[in-house]
């Protein structure tokens, strides 16, 4: 089994959320959104692309989906972040699976310009999910991330498409509608995660524009769902919660009592509303993928 070697910079988020916390959540949508994540690296994967770049790895799901896609062709695999315990994990799990894939984990700052020479060299396919809008200084992060890839490479990025929707519209108890009233509280928790973050920059524009503006060429966007349809499995269940506690987390002091108190029975185990008891919960989101080519010189 190859070794992973390890890189530490000095690097951390800017977003004032402390990522290694996040390790046990992240592992398991690892886990829930593993079908969906291979069928991305298959569509991403170029059968001529022998070497990858991971920025923000998470857990190392999509790592080690990439790990395993370029396992027959012995390919490279760098994975950066700038948690350390979430760069342990996501290393070795890619590792798990890299067998003859040259892992290496970096950690560092994607909004650095010292990420370039932390990383130290470019690849064919540069990805980032859920990663640059944490990022103060968006496009500048953009232009970082192209100068990763190797001219004639591609870097693609993925970020939200549609809010995800977990719960019925009257869930029985409160309000109808407590779901678009969280998720709107959530918009709200967003644009202050990214208004408080040290030196900010608005980006006044789409995200495939955005590429395009950070010197891609031939960008070009598609979304994929994530379609769990009620009654869900146990991992389905699972996600439900999970979805529901990120919610009270950004909703709480943004949402009336009322909703907050709703949240809560079907957050709690001994309620009768609990929502991993129900069976007309269910899972639907839809990510976006933005694709584009760094021009060959
Ligand atoms: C929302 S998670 C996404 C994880 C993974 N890509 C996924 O799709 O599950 C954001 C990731 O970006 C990392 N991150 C946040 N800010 C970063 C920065 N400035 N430099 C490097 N990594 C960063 C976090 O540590 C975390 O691993």
């Amino acid at each position: 089994m190859a070794a992973v070697r390890w890189y530490f910079v000095a690097g951390h988020s800017h977003d004032n959320i402390d990522w290694d916390e996040h390790l046990q959540r992240l592992r398991d949508a690892d886990e829930f959104n593993a079908p969906e994540v291979a069928e991305l690296v298959a569509a991403l994967l170029r059968p001529t692309d022998r070497s990858v770049i991971e920025i923000g790895g998470g857990a190392g799901g999509t790592a080690a989906a990439f790990a395993a896609a370029l396992a027959d062709s012995g390919g490279a695999l760098t994975i950066v972040d700038s948690a350390p315990q979430l760069l342990a994990a996501a290393g070795s799990h890619a590792e798990q699976v890299a067998d003859r894939v040259d892992v290496r984990a970096v950690q560092a700052d994607a909004a650095a310009d010292s990420l370039v020479e932390a990383v130290g060299q470019q690849a064919d396919l540069v990805i980032a999910a859920f990663v640059v809008h944490h990022l103060p200084d968006q496009l500048a992060g953009l232009r970082r991330l192209v100068s990763l890839v190797r001219p004639g490479g591609r870097l693609a990025i993925v970020e939200f498409g549609l809010q995800t929707k977990v719960l019925p519209a009257d869930v029985g108890i409160g309000e109808p509608g407590l779901e678009a009233r969280l998720i709107a509280a959530r918009e709200e928790w967003f644009q202050q995660m990214r208004a408080e973050m040290t030196g900010s920059v608005r980006l006044p524009m789409g995200w495939a524009k955005a590429l395009s503006e950070a010197g891609l060429a031939e960008v070009r966007s598609w979304s994929y769902l994530v379609d769990r349809p009620a009654p869900v499995d146990r991992t389905g269940r699972e996600a439900v919660l999970r979805r529901l506690h990120l919610l009270r987390r950004n909703a709480e002091d943004r949402v009336a009592p009322e909703d907050l108190a709703v949240l809560d029975q079907l957050l709690d185990e001994s309620s009768e509303h609990y929502a991993g008891n129900r069976d007309d919960v269910y899972y639907l989101t839809a990510n976006t993928v933005h694709l584009g080519t760094r021009p060959a010189v």
